[in-house]
């Protein structure tokens, strides 16, 4: 007889995200931007940003953010087999993210890694732990999305600084014989456009008001005019490729819970594909663009603000420096 493969169910989420506000007001003293501006061609009013010496590290938020995952699935560190972490702003360069956040939670049966990505990190790194489980090489997996974002800003531009921010996103993921959960991931990559978001070396400026937040020794460099263009046609073409793929029509999503860089991609990728904005999940007004780490927090917070029932499909897009895209379906199954 067949071996029947098994399905791989989120138990649990957890988010976490810095103290720090960083306002579209603040910004205008930074650079020269209003907050009309902001809000009206990114829909976002304000961010946060991690400050040192208040435990927000890019490992102190994933760990924070994994504890709050693990309490929901209610399983002991230990039984985890797989940290995989989407991040392209670690700590260090090595170890991995992942490694040192083995260390925190004592889940010493894990193997852990970090998978770079840009903003679709979180997506290739549930992938990698669905292939594991369906082959039985894993049974629990805590699956991150984190970056700090601030700490690769270029502070004196513009057309980027207002974007970016920092925070984390965890999912629980278990092996189960019954069907659901996540349904199918669909990721793609096309190196050739990778001049459209890239790090550059380079010493950054931290603004007066910024004193104090962690800085890397590059920093970002985007052409925001192409990139939203690619955004919005890939994101509509990965999104459909999941749907049929599952023999889904977009009347089935529950929830569209998109990469949030700029409500206008979000809301033409919601026309582009006939949902209502109403099963849209946003919250890119109050935390800005957080990397990999947007969907596995919009997910936790829709998850407890209980918008989320069993037997719903959830839709999730993504897309990033690569560039790199993704979509996956999954129905919810807590
Ligand atoms: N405040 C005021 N004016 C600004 C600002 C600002 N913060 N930024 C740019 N401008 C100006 C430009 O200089 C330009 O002025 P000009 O006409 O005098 O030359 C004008 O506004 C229009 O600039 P555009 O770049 O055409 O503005 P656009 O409407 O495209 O918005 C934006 C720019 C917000 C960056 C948009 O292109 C975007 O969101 N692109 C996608 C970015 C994205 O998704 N990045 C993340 C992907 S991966 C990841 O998530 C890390």
């Amino acid at each position: 007889m067949a071996k029947m493969m098994p399905h791989t169910h989120i138990i649990g989420t957890g988010s976490s995200i810095p103290k720090r506000i960083l306002s579209n007001k603040d910004l205008e003293g930074i650079v020269d931007t209003t907050d009309e501006w902001i809000i009206q061609r990114t829909g976002i009013k304000e961010r946060r940003i991690s400050v040192k010496g208040e435990r927000e590290s890019t490992t102190d938020l994933t760990t924070q953010a994994s504890v709050k995952a693990i309490e929901m699935a209610s399983i002991s560190p230990k039984s985890l087999d797989m940290i995989v972490v989407g991040t392209v702003t670690g700590d260090r360069m090595f170890p991995s993210t992942a490694c040192m956040v083995q260390e925190a939670l004592n889940a010493e049966n894990a193997m852990a890694f970090d998978v770079s990505a840009g903003c679709t990190g979180f997506l290739y790194a549930l992938s990698m732990a669905d292939n594991a489980i369906q082959c039985g090489t894993c049974k629990n997996a805590l699956v991150v999305g984190v970056d700090r974002l601030s700490s690769v800003v270029n502070w004196q531009d513009r057309g980027t600084c207002v974007l970016l921010a920092d925070g984390a996103g965890a999912v629980v993921v278990t092996s189960a014989t019954e069907q659901g959960g996540i349904l199918s991931t669909h990721l793609k990559s096309d190196g050739k456009l990778w001049e459209l978001l890239y790090s550059s070396d380079g010493n950054n400026h931290i603004p007066k008001i910024l004193q104090g937040i962690d800085i890397k020794p590059f920093h970002l460099r985007m052409d925001g005019n192409r990139l939203f263009k690619r955004a919005v046609g890939y994101l509509s073409s990965i999104a459909n490729e999941a749907l049929e793929h599952n023999s889904l029509t977009i009347k089935d999503i529950g929830l569209l819970v998109p990469h949030q860089a700029n409500i206008r991609i979000i809301k033409a990728v919601s026309k582009n594909l006939y949902i209502p904005m109403e099963r849209v999940y946003t919250n890119i007004h109050r935390y800005g663009n957080t990397s990999s780490a947007s969907i596995p927090i919009a997910l936790d917070e829709a998850n407890r603000e209980n918008m989320l029932s069993k037997g719903d499909h959830v839709l999730f897009v993504s897309f990033g420096a690569g560039l790199t895209w993704g979509a996956s379906i999954v129905r919810w199954s807590i």
